[in-house]
């Protein structure tokens, strides 16, 4: 997560410094990827992302994973409304040097709820957003995404590579899904262009796709935990 961020932070100075006109259509900011001040002795203790997006069409799993960093041994994330998500600690695999202690929600029914993360007297909250979707949009989105559309390649084309851009919950997690479609139409992630791909990433799906691929990428498996691709 951190990695690629500055990745991607050091294309934006790079496009800042040619002068590129900067975006401001790229939106709201993204927490993910923000990396804790470990530099002191006693890292603060924080949670990863602090607002959490996903959704619910009764058919499918929708898994939402976030993380604490500087945490105790008596380190405890409760939900406060378990008939929204239930949570399980997991393990994070995607990235050797992230230090933080990862937590996967299941999503149960759309609606918000509250996750309460505590340790050593100190208390943080991760707002939970469970949109309700149709039933039938799954079905939309798949087929988009695994079949061309005109002269527009499948998603499956780039994503579905070995070690293709990630696109699952991990990385999606903190962004509602108007900012999702966004990215998807638009080709702006975290405020600037995705550079040196087809189309420049402004794919045109219909409303009816455009809904369906934002419910096939919730449900994905987060990428880099056990047990998921
Ligand atoms: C030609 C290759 C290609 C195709 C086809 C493609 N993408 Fe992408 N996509 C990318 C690249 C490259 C990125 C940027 C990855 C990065 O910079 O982190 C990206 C990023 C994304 C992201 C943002 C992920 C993040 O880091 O938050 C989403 C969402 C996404 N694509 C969805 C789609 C959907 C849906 C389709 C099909 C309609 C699609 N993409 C088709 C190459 C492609």
């Amino acid at each position: 997560m951190r990695e690629v961020t500055s990745a991607v932070l050091l294309v934006g100075v790079a496009m800042l410094a040619c002068a590129c006109s900067s975006s401001d259509s790229g939106g709201e900011e993204r927490d993910a990827g923000t990396e804790p001040d470990t530099s002191g002795s006693t890292p603060d203790f924080q949670v990863q992302p602090t607002e959490l997006y996903s959704g619910y069409d009764e058919e499918h799993v929708f898994h939402i994973p976030f993380a604490a960093y500087g945490a105790g041994t008596d380190l405890k994330a409760t939900v406060a409304d378990t008939s929204v998500a239930s949570i399980e600690p997991t393990t994070f695999q995607g990235d050797p040097s992230d230090t933080g202690k990862w937590y996967m929600l299941t999503v149960k029914k759309a609606g918000k709820t509250k996750v309460t993360v505590t340790s050593g007297g100190k208390t943080k909250e991760v707002s939970v957003n469970v949109v309700g979707y149709d039933k039938n949009r799954y079905a939309a989105g798949e087929a988009r995404y695994n079949s061309a559309d005109g002269s527009q390649p499948p998603c499956a084309e780039c994503h579905s590579k070995k070690d293709g851009p990630d696109h699952s919950p991990y990385k999606l997690a903190p962004i509602p899904d108007n900012q999702v479609k966004l990215i998807i139409t638009t080709g702006i992630l975290d405020g600037f262009p995705i550079k040196d791909v087809q189309q420049n990433h402004r794919w045109t799906p219909n409303d009816e796709q455009l809904a369906g691929l934002v419910t096939y990428l919730r449900a994905l498996p987060p990428r880099g935990f056990s047990g998921t691709p």
